[in-house]
């Protein structure tokens, strides 16, 4: 996605040759009218696919989840990462590592909305190890629902998520696959400049 990938090359800063800040436009700041566009090409991309709900990880995954689920006329589930005081019986949980951040949480999602007839899609921001969709599909297994596939904002093609989840035959749509962040310099895959 063209506009992705210029927004990425001039707002982004590379902090090392692992993690790269978009904190202007995604992961604290939004820009809507970029997240409208983000929303129209995935829903374009699984519209498709039969998807009834989607799925998503607080906090930056909510607003690309949003928008897809208004282009696609679909109800959106965020998993929580902290217990809420109003959320604790009929809950479908998994634990997720995160080797960025060197912590694991429990992330849960309320039993009420993710059922057996669901067709999930699920909308992250960033892929990395994959940790946060191994966890969200441990739910949607719980659940018995089935997986439309997997929406990316930022694929990390060098870390090892995008192949861990598409090797188990998991459609991974990514909008923007970084192939290196060496030399503070961003590069993309080949494939993403389509
Ligand atoms: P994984 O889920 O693919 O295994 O990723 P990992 O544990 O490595 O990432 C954990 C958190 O760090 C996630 O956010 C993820 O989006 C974010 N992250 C991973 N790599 C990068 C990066 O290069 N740049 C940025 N900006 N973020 C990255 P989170 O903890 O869920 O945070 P948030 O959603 O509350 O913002």
């Amino acid at each position: 996605m063209k506009a992705l990938q210029e927004k990425i090359v001039s707002e982004g800063r590379v902090l090392s040759d692992t993690v790269l800040k978009v904190d202007s436009f995604l992961n604290h700041q939004i820009d809507p009218n970029l997240m409208k566009d983000i929303g129209k090409e995935f829903a374009v991309r699984f519209q498709n696919a039969g998807v009834t709900k989607i799925i998503t990880i607080e906090s930056s995954g909510i607003a690309p989840a949003t928008m897809t689920g208004l282009l696609l006329n679909v109800p959106v589930v965020f998993a929580r990462k902290r217990k809420s005081l109003t959320l604790s019986e009929n809950l479908y949980t998994a634990k997720v590592h995160s080797f960025t951040k060197k912590e694991t949480n429990e992330i849960s999602i309320s039993g009420d909305f993710i059922q057996q007839h669901d067709v999930v899609l699920i909308i992250d921001d960033f892929l990395a190890n994959g940790q946060a969709v191994l966890g969200l599909l441990e739910m949607i297994e719980q659940a018995g629902a089935k997986l439309a596939g997997v929406g990316i904002v930022i694929e990390k093609g060098f870390q090892s998520g995008g192949q861990l989840i598409r090797n188990r035959g998991i459609r991974v749509e990514s909008l923007a696959n970084i192939a290196s962040l060496q030399n503070g310099k961003v590069e993309f895959m080949e494939e993403s400049y389509i």
